[in-house]
């Protein structure tokens, strides 16, 4: 089977436009006007595709090409929004390889057996709204609405007004949710966003498994003073503290295990003066594993160390979960399917874990799940320099197209 190599190339270059930021980056936020633009000029590249368009009620985008039976579909896809300041790759490149792959079947005619549907999901980065992977979770009907709706991103919008803006609705925010088998499999494209595939000069890899997280959100008070007039001995600083904090996390996760990572993305100091001891400071934790048990002892010692620091330094201190998303292995009869699939693409069927995390891991809830990964030049992501090479994309999208048409028969 064909697919246009050139199409979907042009294509990601067409969506860079949406939120591209100064130095070349892009900055696409869940529910903004960036997301909704690139999502709205896929579900056009999906109408002229033939396929069958509609949005739920949060505004996930699908796209169906029909089968020669109703169901159940097999489904792909990923994501159109980003990180602050990210890559053109993380998301695209995966809804329109699947574009691409459909597209394809559909102008040679074939007519699979079971309906294909892609699939653009809204906010699978957490960086707007503390919970992400959040368009499949509303699909999964695990999003946690009630507790998440009222919390406010940086500029005091809640996630309700937010939805409302984007023309969702809310209330009808649990029909988004799907039943268990109403969708056979589930197989997403994605950049691998670690360096695996280029160590080993291949162009694309079968994904084993996705790691799991625990993202927190810790406040340590202390007492605002001046930052001259107050001695060192009487001040209550919640800044030393912190990076005390800081330093654990790396630590923590060092002495686990290789696939144990953590990370201290945000850092807030209030009010943030430079001649002001901080009154507070606020900072992100963000935990995985590919091994649940492991992750969790970590999150564990940091939580147990962050309440321990405050304690010592006479602070207060608040350490809150905000995201929990389960570490799962790929569907073994998917991995089989693609395996068999990569000879047919010229392409060695290299297996290599995920320490991303991806819509997969939810919809894995609903379906099997399976997901192929193309290289990252020099392992990097989430920044402007992440990049996949037009032919990697087109190997990953064959392999992505001989794997949708194999299970959907
Ligand atoms: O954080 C992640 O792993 C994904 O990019 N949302
Ligand atoms: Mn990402
Ligand atoms: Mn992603």
């Amino acid at each position: 089977m064909q697919i246009n190599a050139v199409r979907v190339n042009d294509r990601l270059a067409y969506l860079t436009r949406f939120g591209t930021t100064p130095d070349g980056g892009v900055t696409r936020y869940a529910l903004s006007r960036e997301e909704k633009a690139a999502t709205d000029t896929v579900a056009r590249w999906m109408e002229e595709a033939g396929l069958q368009v509609r949005r739920d009620a949060v505004g996930n985008l699908f796209g169906r090409l029909p089968g020669r039976r109703p169901g159940p579909a097999v489904l792909t896809g990923s994501h159109l929004d980003s990180v602050p300041n990210g890559g053109h790759y993380d998301g695209p490149a995966g809804v329109l390889a699947a574009l691409e792959a459909v597209q394809s079947m559909r102008e040679q005619g074939l007519v699979p057996e079971l309906p294909i549907e892609v699939a653009s999901f809204i906010g699978e980065e957490g960086s707007r709204f503390p919970h992400g992977l959040m368009g499949s979770s509303f699909l999964t009907g695990t999003f946690p609405y009630d507790e998440i709706s009222h919390l406010k991103d940086r500029d005091g919008i809640t996630l309700d007004e937010a939805l409302r803006a984007y023309g969702s609705d809310p209330e009808r925010a649990r029909e988004a949710a799907v039943a268990p088998g109403a969708y056979k499999a589930y197989v997403e494209l994605h950049i691998e966003q670690s360096g695996m595939l280029e160590a080993r000069g291949l162009p694309a890899g079968i994904v084993s498994g996705i790691a799991g997280m625990r993202q927190a959100r810790g406040i340590i008070r202390g007492r605002a003073e001046h930052a001259g007039a107050c001695p060192m001995d009487l001040r209550r600083d919640p800044m030393p503290a912190a990076a005390e904090v800081i330093l654990e996390v790396e630590r923590a996760a060092r002495e686990s295990d290789p696939a144990t990572r953590a990370t201290v993305g945000f850092i807030k100091a209030m009010p943030g003066g430079t001649n002001v001891i901080p009154a507070a400071v606020e900072l992100s934790f963000d935990i995985r594993d590919l091994d649940g048990a492991r992750r969790d002892a970590c999150v564990e010692r940091v939580k147990a160390f962050f309440l321990q620091v405050c304690h010592r330094r006479s602070l207060t201190a608040e350490f809150e979960i905000q995201h929990t998303s389960t570490p799962i292995r790929c569907d073994s009869g998917i991995v089989q399917t693609m395996t068999e699939a990569a000879g047919g693409v010229g392409m060695e069927p290299f297996q290599l874990p995920s320490g991303a995390v991806h819509d997969g891991a939810n919809v894995s809830l609903v379906c099997p799940v399976g997901m192929i990964f193309v290289r990252s030049r020099d392992g990097l992501s989430h920044c402007p320099q992440e990049y996949t090479s037009p032919e990697d994309i087109a190997v990953g999208t064959r392999l992505l197209a001989e794997t949708l048409r194999r299970l959907a028969g």
